[in-house]
């Protein structure tokens, strides 16, 4: 493994914020989704083709649910690296681990998803959970994303997306105003929430997902689910 470079002081603004998020991220995404991000989180893990005895990577994996479920597919032969730049975050999935009998094999992993502290072609699969939304550099993730992956590997990408609909737009809009912000504003965390927004705003579409995919070397197709107002990019390495 290579060691990891410092990140920018744009996406340390981001890492404090997750930092900050980190007691109450758990609380809030289970129940602003009404649990169904594990619904998600699983279509993403079947996307992925994960097996048995594989290496896998989680991305962003923040407080651990979706390296968890990763790990429970590769079993006890294979091995998950839980990868995200929050100290914080990832001290709640440690713990979270801890908590398991047999205990999972997952190492969590402190690093910039930009710059990866894995060798070429390391992996046999990915997921990442609402991550890329967050990066300061898509088309740079996914070129870490496919140096990492071996030949033939699958990585699927869950995350918010914006409906084309009218009508569902405008229900996501309003649930992200009405519902979200207000919850957070309960933990003390309005500014914390308020970010997710505007940072769908600028995120690609599913059409633009799968053009910088193919532009990092992959084939890829966007899944849009929950009625276009989430969406899985699966992507493999040729
Ligand atoms: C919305 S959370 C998602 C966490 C988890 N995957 C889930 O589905 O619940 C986004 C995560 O991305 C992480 N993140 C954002 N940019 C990152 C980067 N450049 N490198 C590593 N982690 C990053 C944040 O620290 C945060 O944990």
């Amino acid at each position: 493994m290579s060691g990891s470079r410092p990140v920018t002081p744009e996406a340390s603004e981001i890492r404090d914020l997750f930092n900050r998020i980190a007691p109450v991220y758990d609380q809030l995404n289970n129940g602003l989704s009404f649990g169904q991000h594990q619904v998600w989180k699983l279509m993403a893990i079947k996307w992925s083709n994960a097996r048995p005895g594989n290496i896998g990577l989680d991305l962003c994996c923040g407080s651990g649910d979706l390296a968890l479920r990763l790990a429970r597919q590769v079993g006890s032969t294979g091995k998950v690296y839980g990868v995200d730049f929050s100290a914080a975050l990832l001290e709640v999935a440690r713990q979270r681990t801890q908590q398991q009998y047999p205990p999972p094999a997952i190492n969590w992993v402190e690093a910039d998803a930009l710059n990866l502290p894995f060798e070429d072609n390391y992996f046999d699969c990915a997921t990442m959970g609402y991550g890329l939304r967050n990066v300061t550099d898509i088309p740079r993730c996914l070129a870490e994303l496919y140096r990492v992956l071996k030949p033939g590997a699958f990585g699927a990408i869950l995350d918010f997306h914006r409906p084309p609909q009218p009508l569902m737009r405008a229900f996501q809009q309003w649930y992200l105003d009405t519902m979200v912000v207000p919850a957070a504003k309960q933990l003390g965390l309005t500014e914390e929430y308020a970010y997710i927004a505007p940072s769908l705003e600028r995120f690609p579409t599913g059409t633009q997902q799968v053009n910088l995919a193919k532009e990092a070397g992959f084939s890829a197709t966007h899944y849009p689910i929950a009625m276009g107002m989430m969406g899985v990019l699966v992507v493999e390495k040729a």
